[in-house]
């Protein structure tokens, strides 16, 4: 899944992953996580989420990162914003109020580019990448992450056979295998949702779960 992959994907509005609601394991765990008022947020791998828009309503700064620039500038349109776009390192910063958003390549991004975030959100980035990209994403999460730094994860798992991603398929001892060198990770929430998601039912998949995980930073 390279950067042509994803600007593709923007530029014909094949954006399936895209919610036109708040994540409802956003709204129902954020909580959960007792972050103190006003921690800044990181959201990797953005993409034009409202979810942005419902944690700065709660309070949090929030720092997008996002390759596609028709991704970001919806996001902010959506905040009935035009921000001008400013270099910051090798990304692009766009900020309105307390949203900003590095439009450009995660794995360019400085650690002091983040220094600032004590919290992060992770919803269809993970579960985003192919196998191979998994451990460069998660030891750029950690790389960007400060100790106690506390996070939410949100994961699809599903028979990888029965579809090819993305999304793809991240099982609960994936994930611990993956993060807990880094992270320590806390499952919050499993839930069967097979049946709200014709999209693969239609492709024969047999089981769907979306899963939920508290991370805290070692
Ligand atoms: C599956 S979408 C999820 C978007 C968002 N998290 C959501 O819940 O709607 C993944 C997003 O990651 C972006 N992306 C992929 N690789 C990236 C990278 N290396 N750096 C920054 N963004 C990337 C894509 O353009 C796409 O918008």
């Amino acid at each position: 899944m390279d950067a042509a992959f994803w600007h593709d994907k923007w530029e014909r509005g094949v954006t399936g992953f895209h919610l036109d609601h708040i994540n409802p394991y956003l709204a129902a765990h954020w909580h959960q996580l007792k972050l103190p008022a006003q921690a800044p947020v990181l959201v990797p791998l953005c993409g034009k989420s409202l979810d942005l828009a419902y944690l700065a309503g709660e309070g949090h700064p929030v720092l997008g990162i996002e390759l596609n620039t028709l991704a970001v500038e919806s996001l902010f349109a959506s905040l009935g914003a035009v921000p001008e776009p400013k270099p910051d390192g090798a990304l692009r910063r766009y900020q309105w109020d307390e949203v900003a958003v590095l439009q450009g390549d995660l794995f360019q991004v400085m650690p002091e580019q983040a220094a600032h975030c004590t919290a992060f959100y992770d919803r269809a980035a993970l579960i985003a990448l192919p196998e191979a990209m998994r451990s460069r994403y998660v030891a750029k999460l950690a790389e960007l992450m400060k100790p106690g730094a506390v996070g939410l994860l949100v994961t699809l798992d599903y028979p990888q056979e029965s579809m090819a991603g993305p999304p793809f398929a991240v099982s609960e001892q994936e994930v611990m295998a993956r993060l807990t060198p880094h992270f320590e990770v806390e499952p919050l929430a499993s839930h069967d949702v097979l049946a709200d998601n014709p999209r693969f039912v239609a492709k024969g998949v047999p089981w769907l779960k979306e899963q939920v995980y508290r991370l805290v930073r070692r």
